[in-house]
């Protein structure tokens, strides 16, 4: 069985294995660029995890590890010029070091080139684990669809959000589970319980997420602290806070108003949060997540030693900075 970390460099290894030298060049640099620039690589460790749970020859599972990593890096490429992002992993984001189209087309070509890993699975498991992919990768163009439409609206609910975060962040990594699960020919409970273990870990994940985006260290988060602030997203934060009528106000004019400072806005929608103690409530929503994902962990028909690994990774995760 292997431990989290021997999981993280096979992970490792594999994606320093890929190489891409097609012409033109400018097409492919900024591919090796945002896959060089590392990330927690969580998605991929959680595939070969799952598996390893069965099985010892996780290498098995390594084309849909890196498909999954690779179309979480395409992801991340729209995902920027979607937000506005300049900043991703402590660097400059690919349209901003290049521009909009290189960000939009070299995307195009990642999800192409993930295609082209996870089409390098045993054969005798292509059509299940192709299946799931594309039904996930659909799912996300739909909850980052979303995310865009609410940063106009103002009145979503916290159940809209939550439905949101689940499309666009926690199918990608219950599908991971999932697939490692499917890769292993684990039972169909199993696999259903792991793939409902990554939904709540990876709500958990995206709640944290938009609040390391108010309360992180740049340093340490890689991005721009506020950065949700100023596109208005609507967060769990910034839901609950609009639901509370003594701040309503004063919220919506800062979200109306067209002309400001970006460290303004960002100190007073912050201090809305802080007067609300909406960073305790958020981590108190975090923290329900994870019991509900541990709860769905202990149903996986496995010996709990082998669970060990999963069990530390989704503690971890809860209280993770970067
Ligand atoms: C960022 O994902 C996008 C979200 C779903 C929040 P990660 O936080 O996994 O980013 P990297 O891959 O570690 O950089
Ligand atoms: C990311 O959500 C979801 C996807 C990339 C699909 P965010 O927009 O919050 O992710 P970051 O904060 O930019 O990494
Ligand atoms: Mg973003
Ligand atoms: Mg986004
Ligand atoms: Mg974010």
């Amino acid at each position: 069985m292997y431990a989290f970390d021997e999981v993280l460099d096979i992970v490792n290894s594999s994606i320093n294995e890929i190489k891409y030298t097609h012409n033109p060049i400018t097409l492919f640099e900024p591919i090796t660029y945002i896959l060089s620039l590392g990330g927690k690589r969580v998605r991929p460790a959680l595939a070969l995890m799952s598996y390893n749970l069965y099985r010892e020859d996780v290498r098995r599972v390594i084309p849909v590890a890196l498909a999954i990593e690779v179309f979480h890096n395409f992801t991340l490429l729209h995902d920027d010029l979607m937000d506005r992002a300049d900043i991703r992993r402590g660097k400059p984001t690919v349209h901003i070091k290049w521009n909009d189209n290189t960000a939009v087309l070299s995307g195009d070509a990642m999800l192409i080139e993930a295609y082209k890993e996870i089409a390098k699975v045993d054969p005798a498991y292509l059509s299940p684990v192709i299946k799931l992919f594309s039904e996930t990768a659909t799912e996300i163009c739909c909850g980052q669809q979303l995310d865009m439409e609410f940063e106009k609206r103002m009145d979503v609910t916290i159940p809209e959000y939550i439905e949101m975060i689940r499309l666009k962040t926690a199918v990608l990594l219950a599908c991971s589970l999932k697939e490692g699960a499917i890769m292993a020919d684990a039972s169909e409970a199993d696999a259903d319980n792991l793939y409902e273990f990554g939904i709540n870990i990876g709500l958990g994940f995206q709640l944290k997420d938009d609040l390391l985006d108010v309360y992180g260290n740049s340093e340490n988060f890689g991005k721009k602290i506020g950065g949700d602030i100023l596109c208005n997203k609507k967060t769990y934060l910034l839901i609950s806070a609009l639901e509370n009528d003594s701040v309503k106000r004063d919220l919506i004019s800062w979200i109306d108003r067209e002309s400001f400072q970006e460290s303004e806005k960002i100190e007073a929608v912050t201090a809305i949060y802080n007067k609300l103690g909406l960073r305790q409530k958020s981590e108190n929503l975090i923290q329900d997540y994870y019991l509900k994902a541990i709860a769905c962990l202990d149903k996986v028909n496995i010996e709990q030693e082998r669970k060990s690994e999963l069990y530390k990774l989704a503690e971890n995760l809860t209280s993770r900075i970067s």
